[in-house]
């Protein structure tokens, strides 16, 4: 019996900083998902959670509430499922390299991606660039093919959550979005509507996150852990920079293929350490290996021995795709008919690279999406030609811009010189992890 509250009741209790009861909470929940909660009820509820926050259980009581306003997914209680997600940020292509690593080592991914939007790219998307590959799969084949190749990355199909597509919709025009409460409820209740009983967060903190603070994304970690907590769910959240684009490449096709280098131990190195840490943890949250020093052990073993690929190949074919992207990226993913490079007008050793930048320098290229409905180029992009830390002399090359027209070749050129600082001294490769929170 849930009626017995009124939402503006629930309202002002917010509004004086109390904590809601568990039945208040469900009760907002599904009044706003059947309608009988009007948007300026449940807009004047998010503005005073987002100005009193909620409290561990009350966070974990909104997951909750929201997981079980449509379909729930169920793939058992096999221990070896670890499901991963991201936060997003500007050439994160983490789960291409992650999913079919982990799977090749004995762990089991369902996993269920997004599409980017904003600066940020999307491992549907990404995994779209390959000719045939298959994002919506029925049930049965997302079931079958977890079976038979221990991963599928697919995107999210059925009502699942709907209680968080009106919410978020909402928030995005109240002007609630940076809401740690509300963002964790909104990740955690997806993870758990999909079936995740063991779950690997990648949290990203800097200029091309979606929370650049480093305490507030670490805030965020600590609270999606703590709902994992309250619901019986393990969770492992490392916290992660994203102040400079993560590896070289940007956008959807450019960024398979530097996965698929990866897969076969060909770096770069943030992105293979990245790869491996987070991968570690599913190793060690599905007991295929005891501890992290093991678990990264056996995955650069993994990865140096070509099984991680293998497993990469198995999935792109179970999906539909042309497997042989594995062994020829380049002749099988879409290029763009434009590549212009961009070289330094003076020397010095790179202090930063903007990442935001180059997020919305790729997205003008037609690699993401400013609204919801556009449509993406595959073929667009850029690659990096180094990193922070890294000395360049005058003339030496920060990348190659991919495009296609020489008009949006040019413009993008402009604006990816401005996205590096160079400094006269010495720069420490910056550190790539802040912290994990278990
Ligand atoms: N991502 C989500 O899924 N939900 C939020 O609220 C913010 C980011």
């Amino acid at each position: 019996m849930t009626a017995t509250f009124t939402a503006v009741d629930s309202i002002r209790r917010k509004r004086d900083g109390l904590a809601l009861t568990t039945a208040e909470i469900r009760s907002l929940v599904e009044g706003y998902v059947d309608g009988r909660i009007p948007d300026y009820q449940m807009s004047a509820f998010l503005m005073a959670v987002y100005f009193r926050g909620l409290c561990d259980r009350e966070m974990t009581d909104l997951t909750m509430a929201m997981a079980h306003s449509g379909d729930m997914i169920s793939f058992g209680d096999n221990p070896r499922i670890v499901d991963k997600h991201s936060t997003g940020g500007v050439g994160d292509k983490t789960s291409l390299v992650v999913v079919p690593l982990v799977a090749a080592a004995g762990v089991v991914v369902p996993k269920m991606s997004g599409r980017g939007l904003g600066h940020t790219g999307g491992t549907l998307d990404k995994l779209e660039s390959i000719p045939g590959f298959r994002v919506f799969l029925s049930p049965e084949e997302f079931r079958r093919t977890v079976a038979e190749v221990g991963a599928a990355i697919v995107g999210q199909t059925g009502n699942l959550v709907p209680a968080d597509k009106l919410l978020y919709a909402l928030r995005d025009v109240t002007a609630t979005v940076d809401s740690v409460g509300l963002i964790a409820s909104s990740i955690m209740s997806k993870k758990i509507a999909g079936g995740a009983q063991r779950l690997v967060l990648d949290v990203k903190a800097g200029r091309g996150a979606f929370m650049p603070a480093p305490d507030r994304a670490t805030e965020l970690a600590r609270a999606m852990t703590a709902i994992g907590k309250g619901v019986g769910l393990r969770v492992v959240a490392a916290v992660t920079s994203m102040d400079q684009p993560l590896g070289l490449a940007v956008g959807n096709a450019l960024e398979v293929e530097e996965a698929i280098g990866c897969l076969k131990g060909e770096g770069p190195p943030d992105l293979q350490e990245e790869a491996v840490e987070l991968g570690a943890h599913m190793l060690v949250l599905a007991g295929v290996e005891p501890d992290l020093p093991r678990a990264r052990d056996r995955l650069t073993r993994t990865l140096s021995s070509g099984r991680g690929a293998e497993k990469f190949e198995q999935m792109v074919t179970a999906q539909g795709g042309d497997g042989r992207v594995v062994d020829d990226p380049r002749a099988v993913l879409p290029r763009a008919p434009v590549a212009l490079e961009v070289t330094s007008a003076k020397a010095g050793w790179v202090r930063s690279i903007d990442a935001l930048a180059v997020g919305h320098l790729t997205m003008r290229l037609g690699a993401g999406r400013q609204r919801k409905e556009d449509d993406i180029d595959p073929r667009v992009g850029v690659t990096l030609g180094a990193k922070v830390g890294d000395r360049l002399e005058q003339g030496a090359l920060l990348g190659v811009v991919y495009a296609a027209t020489d008009g949006d070749a040019r413009a993008a050129a402009r604006a990816f010189e401005k996205a590096f600082e160079l400094a006269s001294e010495p720069v420490p490769p910056p550190a790539l992890f802040h912290g994990v929170v278990s």
